[in-house]
């Protein structure tokens, strides 16, 4: 079934694992995150970014997770990823996502504390949950490395919750998107002072090219969702490539897309093991 990402994220916090969160390009990832759901009964979320949404919109991606969700056995969210406005959240809503971040992350305190309120209270009456970001997760350009520049602070965290009501947070502890020039390096003695004085659920930016252990130490330390991306893109396509080099000839997109779908469910399956969701759908 479609479900919000409230309760799933509370049984992740209580239970002390984490759900996976997958970002979906197309209709194939939709369906090998499913597919590794189902066969390790895992809940899962499954999330779109503004530049996803921009290259179909809202409506083609719901409806290929709700085509998911619908006769699944395992629960399933469909989640707005770093939603970069009110009106974009709002319109998140109104299709029927299940979930959905204001990131605010790029704006001063203040600002994000008002922006994020205003979609928690617009989100309360259907029950959708929210997820905000404090401090700033870093990107392929960015060097957060060694310094606190743009770490989460954790009493900002502490009040940040309280005074926005949001359902999960964000936090940036040395993570970044895409893959990783060196080993990251995590602060993940922040992480465990912000879990002291947060209690609502915290989420993991940038888990692709993370080792293991890092994605584990953090869940013990208070992370209950983390989100992959960039290692779902490149499976996919490195199964795409793989049939076009070996067949040029080859015209049919099911050919080629199957086994970027295959290639995309046997990471998945790797991931949520990692993340000790299998078993908790
Ligand atoms: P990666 O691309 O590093 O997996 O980051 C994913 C993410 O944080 C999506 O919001
Ligand atoms: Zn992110
Ligand atoms: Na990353």
């Amino acid at each position: 079934p479609l479900v919000t990402t409230e309760q799933m994220l509370l049984d992740a916090r209580n239970g002390g694992y984490a759900v996976g969160a997958f970002n979906v390009e197309n209709m194939e990832m939709v369906q090998a995150v499913l597919a590794a759901a189902e066969e390790l009964n895992a809940p899962v979320i499954m999330q779109t970014t503004p530049s996803t949404v921009k290259y179909a919109g809202l409506d083609y991606y719901y409806a290929n997770a709700l085509a998911a969700a619908k006769n699944s056995r395992v629960p399933v969210a469909i989640h707005l990823d770093h939603g970069s406005s009110f009106e974009l959240a709002m319109q998140a809503l109104r299709v029927g996502y299940t979930s959905i971040m204001i990131d605010g992350s790029h704006s001063v305190f203040e600002e994000n504390i008002a922006v994020t309120k205003r979609v928690v209270d617009a989100c309360a009456p259907s029950r959708v949950s929210v997820e905000a970001e404090l401090g700033k997760v870093g990107g392929k350009e960015d060097d957060l490395d060694g310094g606190n520049g743009g770490y989460t602070d954790p009493m900002e965290a502490c009040e940040f919750a309280e005074r926005t009501g949001v359902n999960s947070l964000a936090v940036a502890i040395g993570t970044a998107h895409g893959v990783y020039s060196g080993e990251p390096r995590l602060d993940l003695d922040r992480l465990s002072e912000i879990r002291k004085v947060v209690e609502i659920p915290l989420v993991l930016h940038g888990a692709s090219g993370l080792s293991d252990e890092a994605v584990k130490e953090s869940i013990k330390r208070g992370i209950c969702k983390v989100n992959f991306a960039t290692e779902l893109r490149i499976a996919y396509s490195d199964g795409v490539k793989k049939v076009l080099a070996e067949a040029p000839e080859t015209f049919d997109p099911k050919k080629y897309g199957a086994v970027g779908r295959e290639n995309v469910k046997q990471l998945v399956m790797n991931r949520m093991k990692v993340c000790g969701c299998d078993g908790k759908a």
